[in-house]
């Protein structure tokens, strides 16, 4: 069974949906990390913007390898554990550039289809319910108020003792909501069907609820 998840960043998708895979016995597919892997390996090769076939090629022959392991996806790059160092800004930049290129969609979206084949995952990304699993048994477009996520980034830096700034953030994601949502590849939107659950005045373990109740309901139907 695929539980399909989408949604702009801040809606709170990732917590939610290793949350949610846990509850259910399922494993979590956080696709974000795969387009930040091949963010960071292209980058690491001087080929982030590389012309489409050059890219295509690359990625081909990269050491760079997917694997679902206990809960969820591990990243190895040449045979070793990829951790942290996607999480950085400058590869959040690059990831938001070659998220944006055809080549990389089609290798991760194939990808993606053979990781969670036979198995029961829940899938998390920009393109699940429309691209990638359109015909899920369970699809859900997570999302909130801007303000809302700004302000859940804003606790996360603080939590990590950065300081950040409120209405810098809210542009920020303003900006990133408009590019992910304008883009002519992949465009962010809900998939047909998609349940649109607005997270803005809601607890996680509220959110974790009401979609293991949903899952339960598609489960019965599937
Ligand atoms: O969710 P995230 O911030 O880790 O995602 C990193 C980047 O990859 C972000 O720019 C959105 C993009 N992305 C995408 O285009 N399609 C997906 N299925 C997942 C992420």
């Amino acid at each position: 069974m695929v539980i399909a998840v989408d949604g702009p960043a801040g809606a709170g998708k990732s917590t939610v949906c290793r949350r949610l895979a846990k509850a259910l016995g399922a494993v979590y597919l956080d696709t974000g990390a795969m387009y930040r892997a091949v963010a960071w390996a292209l980058d690491k090769r001087g080929m982030a913007d590389a012309p489409d076939e050059r890219i295509r090629s690359e990625l081909a022959a990269l050491p760079l390898e997917f694997r679902m392991e206990g809960e969820g996806l591990a990243v190895y790059w040449q045979g070793k554990p990829l951790g942290d160092e996607i999480r950085t800004p400058s590869v959040s930049r690059t990831a938001s550039l070659v998220s944006q290129r055809r080549p990389v969609r089609d290798f991760l979206t194939r990808l993606q289809r053979d990781l969670a084949r036979g198995r029961d995952v829940v899938v998390e990304g920009r393109d699940m319910t429309t691209v990638v699993f359109p015909d899920a048994e369970l699809k859900v477009f997570l999302t909130a108020s801007d303000r809302v996520r700004a302000e859940r980034r804003w606790a996360e830096y603080r939590q990590k003792g950065l300081s950040a700034d409120l209405e810098e953030i809210l542009r920020q994601i303003q900006e990133r909501d408009a590019a992910d949502s304008q883009r002519s590849l992949a465009p962010l939107r809900p998939g047909e069907g998609a349940i649109i659950v607005d997270t803005s005045d809601l607890s996680i373990d509220q959110v974790v609820e009401q979609l293991a109740r949903l899952a339960f309901e598609a489960r019965k139907k599937a």
